[in-house]
């Protein structure tokens, strides 16, 4: 069959990879795609926002099956639109992607199907003084305020006073997050450490497909600001046999069964990002897609025929006994230029490419870089995805780190501390 996938960063070189590898994909197309997609097949410079545009290409190119990567198109419908038009598409529709693009949603979803999940409370537009009075009386710092639409990453701020939370809805309220806010969720601080759950989901049914850590700050030991993700591995050694069985049982299966029962079955890849609390594992929050960086690091391990899996998915039809995974860990280092997430430099020549990936247990994955004439540029915040691959979570991280030595670009910034947390795990 000809695919096409809708996306443009390290997950879409991963999951492009792994495509082009199944025996069943005849063309792939990326829409737009980088430098690292182009490898895997052909990139097309499609307006991907413009679900028109989308439908003449898959018409006139004989498309069996689209993948959507990112959440935007998902959010805004693209699945439904090409349902309606009888295209087979991988992701779920606008209804059942209010997982991640309604907090409100998402946690009034989990309070119906008692899925757990931090306390919270509600408050519109017009309520903001309402939200200053209900923080100050609880009087419990830090406290999550989250703005309720898509905000790309930064709609979460955890004051830790109560000044400070004046100051954080005053923000939501005025500052650039105002659209996003229209609805705010506060909800109640949870203590523990995070970790991630993918399930490959048809509808009906789902399947585990891994497990990961990310690493959101920009240095090391935590600090700085949040990122779109500075590195990852997979899988997590806090994920054990025991705790993936309650995860399963009080969490996901309880929310594939939910959407369902609504009327919104839930068809894709669906991220669970979890605190492991005192009481067990609760939902930090949903996401509609597959997580990036962590994408790179549970895609690898993937033994079995990805394309298999999600085509099945779209026709309610998901194999899970099918699915396999070879044993070793994987790491991945995120090389981003200097100063992301604020503001950088672009257009760096990045060298050292085809060395990292000729040694043996070495992946490398394109995010942010574009081709000019014969060298890879630099062309985003997040650039290259180094992967390791290892039986130990060591030795996968030592891989990820020797890859990372080959490369380089001016401005080239990375963490030197991915995975350390997950050692802290392993006897
Ligand atoms: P999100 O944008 O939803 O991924 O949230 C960003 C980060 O905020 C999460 O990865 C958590 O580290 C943190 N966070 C969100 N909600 C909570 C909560 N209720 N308690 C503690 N930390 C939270
Ligand atoms: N790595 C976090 C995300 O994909 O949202």
């Amino acid at each position: 069959m000809n695919v096409l996938l809708i996306g443009s960063g390290g997950r879409e070189h991963a999951l492009a990879w792994a495509i082009a590898k199944s025996p069943l994909c005849d063309q792939l197309f990326t829409a737009p795609g980088n430098p690292g997609t182009a490898q895997c097949g052909r990139n097309v410079a499609l307006d991907i926002q413009n679900f028109e545009e989308v439908v003449r290409f898959i018409e006139s190119h004989d498309i069996a099956l689209t993948v959507v990567g990112p959440e935007q198109p998902l959010v805004q419908g693209i699945a439904d639109y090409l349902i309606n038009r009888n295209h087979a598409v991988f992701g779920p529709t606008k209804a059942a992607a209010r997982l991640e693009g309604s907090k409100q949603f998402a946690k009034d979803f989990m309070s119906r199907h008692h899925i757990p999940t931090a306390a919270y409370r509600v408050f519109t537009h017009e309520q903001f003084q309402d939200a200053a009075t209900y923080i100050q009386s609880q009087n419990r710092y830090p406290v999550v305020l989250k703005a309720d639409g898509l905000a790309g990453g930064k709609g979460v701020l955890i004051p830790e006073s109560e000044q400070e939370a004046m100051e954080a809805l005053k923000e939501l309220k005025e500052g650039q997050l105002k659209q996003a806010s229209e609805i705010l969720v506060i909800e109640e601080f949870m203590e523990g450490e995070e970790a991630s759950v993918f399930a490959i989901c048809d509808g009906n049914g789902f399947e585990i497909i891994g497990t990961a850590q990310d690493h959101k700050r920009q240095l090391d030991g935590d600090k700085g600001p949040n990122t779109g993700g500075m590195g990852a591995y997979s899988p997590s050694p806090l994920m054990t046999d025991e705790m993936l069985s309650v995860v399963r049982e009080q969490i996901i299966e309880p929310t594939i069964r939910g959407m369902k029962e609504e009327g919104s079955p839930y068809t894709g890849f669906l991220y669970v990002g979890l605190m492991l609390t005192q009481d067990g594992p609760k939902v930090v929050e949903y996401n509609c897609r597959f997580g990036d960086p962590e994408c790179q690091v549970i895609i690898p391990r993937l033994e079995s025929d990805v394309l298999q899996h999600m085509y099945q998915s779209t026709q309610g039809a998901l194999e899970a006994e099918q699915i396999t995974f070879d044993t070793h860990f994987r790491t991945t280092v995120v090389l981003v230029s200097g100063g992301y997430p604020g503001s950088y430099q672009k257009e760096q020549a990045i060298n050292g490419l085809e060395q990292a990936e000729t040694l043996s247990d070495i992946q490398v994955f394109h995010a942010g870089t574009k081709q000019f004439n014969d060298e890879i540029l630099s062309a985003g915040g997040r650039v290259i995805n180094v992967v390791g691959s290892g039986p130990t979570l060591q030795s996968s991280i030592d891989k990820a780190y020797k890859g990372v030595e080959c490369i380089h670009f001016n401005t080239m910034f990375y963490r030197k501390d991915i995975g350390a947390k997950g050692l802290k795990h392993v006897s």
